[in-house]
């Protein structure tokens, strides 16, 4: 075998190379007859979607809080603003309100843009859980064949036909996964906390729902325990968005696939590292499902606590039964 053979079996063709196997080798030329075109555009579709929802959301800066739903967009706040209306349950917020220099600053640096850009809190979320998925191993196949088209389908030409050099050059980016994992763990337990704050309607001195900050002026004065159709959106946000992490590889690696053995005859401490692998394999199996499911809802779940923010849909809940409303 020359050395360009096996350069090529172990790289892919090269530039004006012929790959093996006789396949053609224009640009997203195969041989197959079916319509191999669907997954990937059904992928460019689904994300590209996410994508743009996700940033129009984000730059809207305002309605992701519908008492007691804080949008998972939004979560943790990192501070409130009480310019915008349904944008301001200060004591939700970690920071409290954003200064009014930082708000000052913010209008002066976007003022010159023919629509106003809110210094939104999601700005500075946003790129914890975007880093994780967006170097997720399930989402590196996605978007490499959808996006780029390299490739495109098995057998089926890439887009570009440089040289693959793996995760090794530019995209060497990637490898910061196994770190992004530890603040996508990190967002579950944040998320556990704001469902169990969606069992909580803050309500004012009288005893009726409280009316936003940018309204009222004041914070709650208390809270009542309840539940609501928002309550079950979110609770299978947090069900749906562990699934996926907790199915993730690097987690996996981290829980015990690292490890040789699990049991040495000496402890009896790897039962337990044994039995959490195995619930990681289970859902490392269904890694691609869960990565659709948990994509979807986060974005539903984000969605509906908007609805409620405008009116646009009743959220049904015991509050709302014991007052008659
Ligand atoms: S591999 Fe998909 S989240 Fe880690």
């Amino acid at each position: 075998m020359s050395t360009a053979t096996s350069e090529q079996t172990k790289f892919g063709p090269r530039k004006g190379e012929r790959p093996l196997g006789g396949h053609v080798t224009e640009a997203l030329q195969t041989q197959r007859n079916d319509f191999w075109q669907k997954g990937p555009l059904l992928t460019l579709l689904g994300f590209g979607a996410f994508v743009v929802y996700v940033h129009f959301r984000a730059f809207m800066g305002t309605e992701y809080y519908a008492a007691p739903y804080l949008s998972p967009f939004y979560s943790p706040l990192v501070y409130a603003n009480p310019d915008f209306f349904a944008g301001s349950p200060t004591f939700h917020s970690l920071m409290g309100n954003l200064p009014q220099g930082a708000i000052d600053f913010w209008k002066g640096m976007v003022g010159w843009l023919p629509i106003a850009l809110p210094l939104s809190p999601a700005f500075f979320i946003l790129l914890f859980p975007a880093s994780f998925r967006g170097t997720c191993y399930y989402y590196r196949k996605a978007y490499y064949r959808s996006l780029v088209g390299s490739p495109a389908g098995c057998s089926v030409c890439p887009l570009s036909s440089g040289t693959y050099h793996g995760e090794t050059k530019l995209l060497l980016i990637q490898n910061l996964h196994r770190y992004a994992m530890y603040g996508a763990v990190a967002f579950i337990f944040i998320l556990t906390y704001d469902f169990w704050l969606a069992l909580w309607m803050p309500v004012d001195a009288s005893g009726a729902p409280w009316v936003s900050n940018a309204v009222s002026g004041t914070d709650p004065a208390g809270y009542q325990f309840g539940f609501g159709v928002g309550s079950l959106v979110m609770m299978l946000n947090v069900v749906f968005l562990g699934g996926y992490t907790f199915g993730c590889h690097s987690w996996r690696h981290v829980i015990g696939g690292r490890l040789n053995r699990f049991a040495n005859g000496n402890s009896g401490s790897t039962g337990l590292t044994y039995a959490i692998w195995k619930g990681s394999t289970w859902l490392n199996e269904r890694h691609m499902p869960l990565a659709w499911i948990s994509l979807f809802w986060v974005m539903f779940t984000d969605l509906y606590v908007w609805a409620v923010c405008n009116g646009w849909i009743t959220d049904y809940n015991t509050w709302s039964m014991a007052s008659g409303q």
